[in-house]
């Protein structure tokens, strides 16, 4: 792969974007960019287009278009992203997918994650967020240290407002109607790797580095 490397994460809510995006930023060294992590950043600041924001986050519905790719064009200008970046929950829709086409962003390797969507619930449900550093835990499978506190900044975790059923059957409607087309979209161009996401997230990492690293 080229010297900036240009990764996007792909899939469900509670696939592990997240988790696999934060491990492979810090081994590879470069940012990972979480639309869904700076959208909760601005809700939590109180500013006018966190609260919008929130309106839709919370009840599990998508973003409108044109406000995620404001924040992430302004993302793609800073100079972090000189040596490339893990874009993670963005593009969410083919209109977003044809915004960053349009900024002339040719992206190497789009990681599919996979999982059955039983398991995606259960997962959901036993999330633990920081809000401070955007880091997650799982109560079962990925605990922290200490109950409710983040291992990394030592702030507190929370579950967060989407991760209760109704928001979470919302989302994975959202997912199905408006983000899974996007497989064929990047599949077609010939740049999509597909991940079983329902091993551990060690294996996860492993596979997706074997693709990174060839
Ligand atoms: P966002 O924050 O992007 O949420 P999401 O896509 O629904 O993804 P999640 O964060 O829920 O899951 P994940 O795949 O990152 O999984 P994670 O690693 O946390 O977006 C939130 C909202 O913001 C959206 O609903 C929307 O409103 C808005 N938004 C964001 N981007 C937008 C956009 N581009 N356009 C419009 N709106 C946008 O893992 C989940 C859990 O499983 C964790 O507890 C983790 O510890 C555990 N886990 C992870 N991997 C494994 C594994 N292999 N085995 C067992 N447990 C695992």
């Amino acid at each position: 792969m080229g010297k900036k490397t240009k990764l996007m994460m792909l899939g469900p809510p509670g696939a592990g974007k997240g988790t696999q995006a934060q491990r492979l930023a810090s081994r590879m060294g470069i940012p990972q960019i979480s639309t869904g992590d700076m959208l909760r950043a601005a809700k939590k600041s109180g500013s006018e287009m966190g609260k919008k924001a929130a309106e839709y986050m919370d009840k599990g519905h998508l973003v409108p278009d044109q406000v995620v790719i404001g924040i992430v064009e302004e993302s793609l200008k800073s100079p972090d992203v000189a040596d490339g970046f893990i874009l993670d929950g963005f593009p969410r829709t083919v209109e977003q997918a044809e915004a960053l086409d349009s900024l002339g962003i040719k992206l190497d390797a789009v990681l599919n994650i996979q999982v059955d969507e039983d398991v995606l619930v259960k997962r959901l449900g036993g999330r633990r967020a920081c809000l401070t550093c955007g880091a997650t835990y799982h109560v079962e499978h990925n605990p922290s240290k200490e109950e409710d506190i983040c291992d990394k900044c030592g702030s507190e975790t929370i579950q967060r407002d989407d991760d209760k059923p109704e928001a979470i059957r919302t989302r994975m409607g959202a997912y199905r109607g408006k983000t899974a087309p996007l497989i064929e979209f990047y599949r077609e161009r010939g740049r999509l790797y597909d991940f079983d996401g329902a091993q551990s997230p060690d294996g996860v990492t492993a596979a997706i580095m074997s693709v990174i690293e060839e």
